[in-house]
């Protein structure tokens, strides 16, 4: 994995030596070219775009997936311009390139970065076959707004986990080096704080205290640049009034100065033309100015650097030698991803899309992705031999483009296997199947031909009902302000609940939704974000029992929306809430004082508790943590400390646990929140196998930037936690005192 730490000045170095031999031999024209990247989607190259690569006037084209016109494009750029620089490619390659993965949420539900390196890979070798040479992930905004359409592209609400993931996205794609077959650039984005969107509608405000940018928003984004990110995105969003792409404090102070970030910052798509929309600007000159002195090295498809930056050059308004570093960033990269020796592609180098690999690896994704929620009188597993009907419900059983979710230009449909396919497929000619589909999407309110499924349902030994919503439903610009089941989903949960026939819902969504008007209506509940193309054979597994469900939320579930954003690494208040210490709305008297109820941090209808928490996920077997214990009891700063309990499975099956460690810190310089998840661990158990989870704290591991916004561990009492999700309450105590 390439490293960021900066090359000695006395030892040569080669890719610097050649950045400073190119940038020696180009003209201002030239230079500029390279920090503009150009929306390439049409298919053969279009003159305009064939005379600005001949001129040296683009450096990377975007959007553009087929080989062959990709290689005419490096030709172009190779064997036609002056300098023969080639271009930057990229696309976004998500969640999977022709074989799609789960959705990046579902990702992080599996909490198993071994996969999510190995889903990226396969990723990137796919989109390499194709030509492309960078991609426009992994997105790490941490997320704590369901209604945010973007959720699905995140890691989900945790710092921890979140950064985790980010680093195994970035392996997987990047390889060990940058210019091995197969590997291509990552972007880490959205810098920064996109996440925190108003109403977690698209685009909107942000407003994130510098601590709390620091604590919460920044700490996946400087795991990425350890790691090596090739680049880094700009938000669209504002943050404390200066948008993403003119924000010298987050790109200069944090990014170059504190982290010493090698690479490239793109500008989101138009975002520098936008600038003067947030009414930053009043022109597009402007913009240029803002964006390139806050540290912008790319425009993302669009005209401003190339229409304004040579004359605020030769107005003396900036440096020639702001010009250069940027340019020096990007061809840095390009020498790193060995494109001037192999500009070209030769697709018979890669193994070809959907292949045997790439498909078990989505297979094994999508089946660690899949929480169970609920499992009432171990409805699930279903067992084939107990059985002699099922049937099938709803808009989702059967919808190959729907399961794959949002992000998905390249992925191949026709490879996608649906649940209603899996399942027939397994059951054979052993179990009837009846399928109906109900709803024709999931938004219908049309409930006409509830009545045969309804039938169905009463006739057959379980319902399976697939419900959810399409995957128009999330991703960027698909904000939703009411996160219930949509259309007259409910309804139908009813309808069928009403047979008597025992229920089992599995959902996929984009984004955790509002389910307490269902959860009580159902026997079992599987959730399953979009589990890209290998759906169904992974939930027709878990349905069957041939694997035990292990996912674990990766953000919380509320109750209601008006409780977003919940998240259970909360600070405490001054005044937290108690189950004796609230009260519902419903159980207050007729003439009650102002002063009777509640007086702590909870809604008087929805209490202070998500419907599932964070780190919340079920298991065929029964897991049992016990046992729980310090290595030492004070730790000095600047030592480790081992937290280790025991963890049994008591049941008669093996499966997958993932053991989470969670901390606080009593009392710091700044507030802290009352939980915070420190590590994890996915671990197979054997049926009445024993094991001992232990977890190495270093102090570093319990820094934070406290009241003066530097990082350290501070001396005091803590509390660390280990169990199967964040509400886990086995308990012990450490302290870390002053080193010396
Ligand atoms: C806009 C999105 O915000 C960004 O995430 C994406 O990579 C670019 N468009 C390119 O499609």
């Amino acid at each position: 994995m390439t490293k960021t730490t900066a090359v000695p000045s006395n030892v040569p170095n080669p890719v610097e030596q050649r950045v400073a031999d190119l940038l020696a031999r180009m003209t201002l024209t030239e230079k500029v070219g390279q920090m503009r990247q150009v929306n390439a989607s049409e298919g053969h190259p279009p003159d305009y775009l064939a005379a600005l690569i001949r001129a040296g006037s683009v450096g990377a084209v975007i959007n553009q997936a087929d080989v062959h016109v990709i290689n005419e494009l490096q030709r172009l750029a190779v064997e036609e311009s002056r300098l023969g620089i080639p271009l930057l490619v990229g696309r976004d390659v998500i969640h999977g390139f022709r074989t799609i993965f789960p959705i990046p949420l579902g990702q992080a539900a599996t909490w198993n970065p071994e996969l999510v390196r190995e889903g990226a890979r396969v990723a990137a070798l796919e989109a390499a076959a194709a030509g492309i040479n960078w991609t426009f992930a992994p997105m790490i905004d941490i997320a704590r707004d369901p209604r945010w359409g973007r959720i699905a592209e995140s890691f989900g609400e945790d710092v921890f986990l979140t950064a985790a993931l980010a680093v195994a996205m970035v392996e997987g794609l990047q390889g060990d080096d940058l210019s091995s077959p197969g590997s291509i650039a990552a972007c880490a984005k959205h810098f920064a704080g996109y996440g925190a969107v108003e109403s977690g509608c698209d685009y909107a405000t942000t407003n994130i205290p510098e601590n709390q940018l620091r604590n919460v928003y920044l700490p996946p984004f400087k795991a990425a640049v350890e790691v090596g990110v090739a680049t880094l995105m700009t938000s669209f969003s504002d943050i404390d009034g200066v948008p993403g792409t003119a924000n010298a404090f987050l790109l200069r102070q944090i990014l170059r100065n504190e982290w010493g970030f090698p690479g490239v910052v793109v500008s989101d798509w138009d975002s520098v033309h936008q600038l003067q929309i947030h009414g930053l600007t009043e022109n597009d000159g402007e913009s240029a100015f803002e964006a390139v002195t806050a540290g912008v090295d790319m425009e993302m498809a669009g005209d401003v650097y190339a229409n304004h930056l040579a004359a605020l050059v030769e107005s003396g308004r900036i440096a020639i030698g702001m010009i250069d570093a940027a340019v020096a960033n990007v061809l840095r990269t390009k020498f790193q991803l060995g494109l001037f020796e192999h500009p070209y592609v030769e697709p018979a180098a890669h193994p070809s899309p959907g292949s045997e690999h790439a498909l078990l690896a989505a297979k094994r994704m999508a089946a660690q992705s899949v929480v169970m929620l609920k499992n009432d009188s171990r409805t699930l597993p279903l067992s084939i031999q107990q059985l002699s009907s099922v049937a099938i419900i709803g808009p989702l059983a059967d919808a190959p483009y729907e399961q794959l979710g949002t992000w998905i230009f390249d992925g191949d449909v026709a490879l996608s296997v649906t649940p209603l396919e899996a399942i027939r497929t397994l059951l054979g000619d052993a179990v009837e199947v009846r399928h109906l589909r109900a709803m024709e999407n999931s938004r219908s309110r049309e409930t006409e031909a509830f009545n045969e499924a309804v039938e169905a349902a009463h006739a057959c030994d379980v319902a399976i009902l697939f419900l959810g919503e399409e995957s128009i439903l999330s991703g960027e610009a698909h904000s939703r302000a009411d996160i219930h089941l949509p259309g007259d989903q409910a309804k139908l949960v009813q309808r069928i609940r009403e047979t008597g026939t025992p229920v089992v819902a599995v959902i996929m969504a984009g984004r955790p939704l509002t389910l307490a008007n269902i959860v009580d209506d159902v026997d079992a509940l599987l959730f399953a974000w979009h589990p890209g193309t290998m759906a169904g054979p992974a939930i027709a597994d878990l349905l069957f029992g041939r694997e035990s469900p292990s996912g674990k939320l990766p953000v919380s579930f509320p109750r209601m929306v008006g409780q977003v954003p919940i998240y259970y690494s909360h600070k405490n208040s001054g005044k937290p809430p108690s189950p004796d210490n609230i009260v519902h709305i419903d159980d207050i008297d007729t003439f009650a004082e102002q002063t009777s109820v509640g007086m702590t941090s909870f809604h008087l209808d929805a209490g202070y508790t998500p419907l599932f928490a964070f780190g919340h996920g079920l298991s065929y077997a029964e897991f049992e943590y016990d046992h729980i214990r310090t290595g030492a009891h004070t730790v000095s700063i600047g030592d480790a400390v081992t937290i280790s309990a025991e963890l049994t499975n008591k049941s008669d099956i093996a499966a997958d646990e993932v053991a989470q460690l969670y901390v606080r810190d009593l009392a710091g310089s700044v507030t802290r929140p009352i939980r915070q998840l420190a590590g994890f661990q996915r671990l197979r158990l054997e049926p009445g196998q024993t094991v001992t989870v232990a977890f190495r704290l270093h102090t570093d591991d319990l820094a934070f930037y406290g009241r003066d916004q530097n990082l350290a561990a501070e001396p005091g009492e803590f509390h660390a936690w280990i169990g199967g999700s964040s509400e886990t309450e086995l308990r012990t105590e450490f302290r870390i005192v002053a080193s010396g």
